[in-house]
């Protein structure tokens, strides 16, 4: 009898730890301009591998059953930097988009930018929307960029939405439920994110992917993301399927902890 119950709950903790893959990956790619320092060059070096190593694990992703990918690339506080540097960033962007597009697209993946996107220089809302129209057939992996991405601005964003559904009297007060916020939201359609991966160390959150975090298993690796390979994304893969995901709710043997 007794070796009945130790065989169910070992049985139950197995199935609980059976690998799966998460859908939606996010990651805040961080480092850069310490990567760049370290090797006394100048921090557009930084971005500049970083922008190599995005395009390596971006094309990686899709092997180890990634279906979306989110790459925080420029948030909205990003602006405080010196002017050279947000240049620089921008002029990396288009010129990493313009060489990279066939490649994206021969592998399936669909780009798609998240952001206040007129918010940002002409040539980058051009390349934008050239990218977004090449790619738009891949169905292998969709990558979103986030771009003058903001959690809070994506939230404002879907409130003014709602508010202009409001005042037209297309929906009224009581409509306004979780998935009216989402729907409006710039991942409206997709996962939320199941794994938020942060490269260079630090704990924050840095306004990212706010609503859509809500439950996302959170993974920081002190790798400045010019170093980050493959290797160190399935690393991180490994870390989320050893994970006990509760939601709020208890374990199938009612445990609130990591019994298993
Ligand atoms: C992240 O790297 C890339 C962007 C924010 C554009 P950083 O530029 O923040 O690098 P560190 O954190 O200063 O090393
Ligand atoms: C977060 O990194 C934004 C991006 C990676 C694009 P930051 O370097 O801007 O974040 P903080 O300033 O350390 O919080
Ligand atoms: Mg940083």
């Amino acid at each position: 009898m007794f070796v009945d119950v130790w065989n169910t709950l070992a049985l139950s903790c197995w199935r609980e730890a059976v690998p799966e893959v998460p859908m939606h990956i996010a990651i805040t790619m961080d480092g850069n301009g310490r990567w760049a320092q370290k090797r006394g060059k100048p921090r557009l070096h930084g971005h500049r591998a970083g922008a190599e190593t995005a395009k390596t694990i971006v094309l990686a992703a899709p092997d180890m059953g990634v279906s979306h990918l989110t790459l925080f690339a420029f948030s909205t506080e990003n602006w405080k930097r010196p002017n050279v540097e947000v240049h620089g960033i921008f002029r990396l962007l288009e010129e990493f988009f313009t060489r990279e597009l066939d490649t994206l697209a021969s592998h399936g993946i669909q780009v798609g930018v998240i952001g206040d996107r007129r918010g940002l220089p002409g040539f980058v809302q051009s390349v934008i929307v050239r990218s977004e129209e090449i790619t738009r057939s891949g169905r292998k992996m969709l990558v979103n960029i986030a771009l003058n991405y903001g959690g809070r601005w994506d939230i404002v964003h879907a409130v003014q939405a709602i508010a202009a559904d409001v005042q037209a009297g297309r929906i009224g007060p009581r409509d306004i439920t979780e998935e009216a916020v989402e729907s409006r939201l710039s991942t409206a359609g997709q996962p939320d994110p199941d794994l938020l991966i942060r490269t260079g160390g630090e704990q924050r959150i840095s306004n990212f992917l706010l609503w859509q975090s809500a439950y996302s298993e959170m993974y920081v690796t002190p790798v400045l993301w010019p170093d980050f390979t493959p290797e160190h994304l399935k690393a991180a893969l490994l870390e989320f399927q050893s994970r006990h995901r509760r939601f709020g709710a208890l374990g199938p043997m009612g445990e609130g902890g990591d019994n298993c």
